[in-house]
């Protein structure tokens, strides 16, 4: 079976998602997704998602978690499950595997989030959206002008991208060991990073 590589799912997302807003937010997930890899990495933890896997595992993890949204949005209890359907004709690692299965979880009961890996998806997956509400502020609307704290003054208003659950990002700290300050900030570089496939 062939390995699922960066590429292989560049082209699964972009065969199933044609919506360029949902692709840039699967987009943003992945590169925040990297960048924790490296963090980690760097900070020597020891745990078998960082070990066993590789920056573009991660990446990847990012870039398919929500690959069939698209399809699936309003057959909510399918969401990851078709994902993991497409996946069974590539060689993917189990822990790859688990993390979709952790994704979507309140509705499809597979996984609780356990590892590094999962805690990442769950976490990140809900801080890049709060970023992205904090650039389309800002007179110029790009992720340039974002700092971590106008991040910080914009997390305290209640109001502000109130649908963004602020518990499930704070969680960080406690199964991620990275407090939200540095959360956010390493979050933040890497999409200002690839700021200009992000369209911000
Ligand atoms: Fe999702
Ligand atoms: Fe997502």
């Amino acid at each position: 079976m062939e390995k699922l590589t960066h590429n292989i799912a560049t082209e699964i997302l972009h065969k199933n998602m044609l919506n360029v807003n949902l692709r840039r937010h699967c987009y943003a997930v992945s590169v925040a997704m990297r960048a924790l890899y490296r963090y980690f990495k760097k900070e020597g933890r020891n745990e078998s998602s960082v070990n066993n896997l590789s920056e573009e595992d991660w990446g990847v993890v990012g870039l398919l978690h929500d690959a069939d949204y698209e399809i699936t949005k309003d057959n909510w209890e399918k969401h990851t499950i078709m994902l993991l359907d497409w996946l069974k004709v590539y060689d993917v690692h189990s822990h790859i595997v688990e993390a979709f299965k952790s994704h979507n979880t309140k509705v499809t009961h597979l996984r609780e989030p356990e590892t590094l890996l999962e805690w990442s998806l769950e976490c990140v997956d809900e801080l890049t959206g709060f970023i992205v509400a904090c650039a389309l502020v800002k007179p110029d609307k790009k992720l340039v002008s974002v700092d971590v704290d106008s991040v910080k003054k914009k997390w305290k208003q209640k109001e502000f991208a109130r649908t963004v659950s602020r518990e499930q990002i704070e969680q960080c700290s406690e199964k991620l060991g990275i407090s939200l300050d540095k959360f956010m900030e390493v979050t933040l570089s890497a999409m200002q990073e690839d700021a200009v496939k992000l369209g911000l």
